[in-house]
């Protein structure tokens, strides 16, 4: 119960619209069931059209009355929130857990990483500065306007998190939205969807009006085209594949978007690395949540010469990781999807036909992948194109640096790359070489620390979040222009004005 008396969780037969509670008695229900055990973890409820668009009336009319309150009153409601979402770490981690099968102590570290992110976002807001300029500054111009442009919010931002991480992924829109002054319209993933739930809950308590933070739960296939056209979103903030980006900005029409796609990120290592610093970031970059991660190490390309040794290393370490439930900490968990099991054992089986080399793994049971390192991949096989979102990961074998760049930017996708070596000057060649959003230097791709720059080129997205970028595309400039009298103080025209 949260300290109101209410229930802390929506369900099936209890959720709010609108900011009220309901009480339903129909079917339109959808059962989590989790990839853990196959249990159900509880139900939400399919929202109808018609209660979207009393969703998105009332959050309109919520955010003018919220824009308006002053900004350190919104940035204090934020730490409350966060205060209480780090208090309920170990409750909400333990149903993410359960719905998403992320390992327990990752789970409680995303509602960790949330708060976190929740305060970090108060502060930076308050901090959100606007500029002015003189109309002289440009050439004919006399100094005769003032121009004033100020930051103000978009309206109410549809925020789509993916399933993989449902909680931070769902915070990093909301903080900068709720900010900034805008209202939310969360759809939270179905899969992870209880655990949002109890985070908005939580926000409520802390005294965010659930007007302005509202839940809309049901299938995406079902009630996402209906909520990307609704005429009340002012921003769409979608974080997920590129295929479901992809058709939801054809079908938006002229809302600013905020895409975080898919990825294929290579670690690129070279032949001067630290070969086992590289294979410990590339073995934790590329398993860990099972490489259900869009920032993931999704292949390797490695210089032919030290291939052997590198493969040797990666499979060593791989073989070491816990394989199971994720109650017991597992690091190798079921997958959430299991198509993805399925889909990621063909690219594997194809490869291998193909002429890959199994150097660890290969086999699957039900959505449960053994974590499997392919050697010798090559361009023409599927595994090293395809995202499988899955543990697996395939070794490509280069002759030189140049190569590894044509590689590395072939791909569809541009979200991260890695390059380790030795030659800060050949990293930093490289880097520049890369079409991606972001290269890491002798370390594994990542997102975080989660106030940097996260961007992605070509499928992998579109627009940069961050917490000061993610502030900034929530909201838009709005300029005032003071026309000046051109009189001087006692009336008689001025030579030089302020
Ligand atoms: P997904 O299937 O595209 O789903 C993402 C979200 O979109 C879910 O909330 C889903 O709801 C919803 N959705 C599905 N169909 C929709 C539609 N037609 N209109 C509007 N919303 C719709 O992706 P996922 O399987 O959850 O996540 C895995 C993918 O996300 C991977 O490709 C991964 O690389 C990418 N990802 C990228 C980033 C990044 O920051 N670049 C971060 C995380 C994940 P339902 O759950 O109800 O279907
Ligand atoms: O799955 C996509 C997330 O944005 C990746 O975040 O690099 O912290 O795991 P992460």
């Amino acid at each position: 119960m949260t300290k109101t008396g209410e229930t802390r969780t929506a369900t099936a037969s209890r959720y709010r619209v609108a900011g009220r509670w309901q009480e339903v008695d129909d079917a339109r229900t959808l059962p989590v069931v989790s990839p853990v055990d196959g249990s159900v973890t509880g139900s939400v409820r399919e929202f109808t059209h018609a209660e979207i668009d009393e969703v998105f009336a009332s959050a309109g009319a919520a955010q003018r009355a919220w824009a308006a309150r002053p900004l350190t009153e919104r940035a204090d409601l934020l730490h409350r929130f966060a205060d209480r979402l780090a208090e309920s770490a170990g409750e909400i981690g333990d149903v993410l857990m359960m719905e998403i099968a992320k390992p327990a102590k990752d789970a409680r570290d995303e509602v960790v990483r949330s708060a976190d992110y929740l305060r970090h976002t108060a502060e930076d807001a308050k901090r959100i500065i606007g500029e002015s300029q003189f109309s002289d500054s440009f050439p004919g111009q006399a100094r005769n306007k003032l121009a004033v442009a100020h930051r103000v919010p978009l309206g109410t931002v549809l925020a789509i998190p993916p399933f993989n991480y449902p909680v931070n992924l769902a915070v990093s829109k909301i903080a900068p939205a709720l900010a900034t002054g805008n209202a939310v319209v969360l759809k939270p993933p179905s899969q992870g969807a209880l655990s949002a739930l109890m985070m908005c809950e939580l926000a409520y308590d802390a005294g965010v009006p659930p007007e302005v933070l509202q839940v809309v739960t049901g299938r995406g296939s079902r009630i996402g085209d209906y909520l990307v056209r609704h005429s009340g979103v002012g921003l769409i903030s979608f974080t997920g594949s590129s295929e479901t980006g992809a058709d939801l900005a054809r079908k938006a029409g002229m809302v600013p978007l905020l895409l975080e796609l898919g990825g294929k990120d290579p670690a690129i290592v070279l032949d001067d690395a630290d070969l086992d610093d590289a294979a410990a970031d590339i073995v934790a970059g590329a398993f860990s949540y099972s490489g259900q991660r869009c920032t993931a190490v999704k292949r390797v390309l490695v210089i032919d010469s030290v291939a052997d040794e590198l493969v040797a290393k990666i499979t060593e370490r791989t073989a070491k990781l816990t394989v199971g439930d994720p109650r017991d900490n597992a690091q190798i968990t079921p997958l959430v999807d299991a198509d993805a099991a399925a889909g990621a054992e063909r690219l594997v089986h194809d490869a291998v036909a193909g002429g890959a080399v199994l150097a660890l793994g290969g086999t699957r049971t039900g959505r449960l992948v053994r974590p499997t390192v392919v050697d010798h991949v090559t361009e023409d096989m599927e595994l090293a194109w395809v995202e499988p979102f899955a543990p697996v990961l395939p070794v490509l074998r280069v002759g030189s640096a140049a190569e590894a760049v044509r590689l590395g930017n072939r791909s569809e996708y541009g979200l991260q790359a890695a390059v380790f070596t030795r030659d800060i000057d050949a990293a930093i060649q490289i880097a520049a070489r890369l079409d991606v959003g972001t290269v890491q230097v002798n370390g594994r791709t990542a997102r975080g620390p989660d106030h940097f720059p996260f961007v992605g080129t070509k499928a992998s997205g579109m627009g940069t979040q961050g917490v000061k970028p993610s502030i900034e595309a929530m909201t838009r400039v709005k300029s005032l222009v003071v026309n000046l009298s051109g009189k001087d103080l006692d009336g008689t025209a001025a030579s030089s004005r302020p």
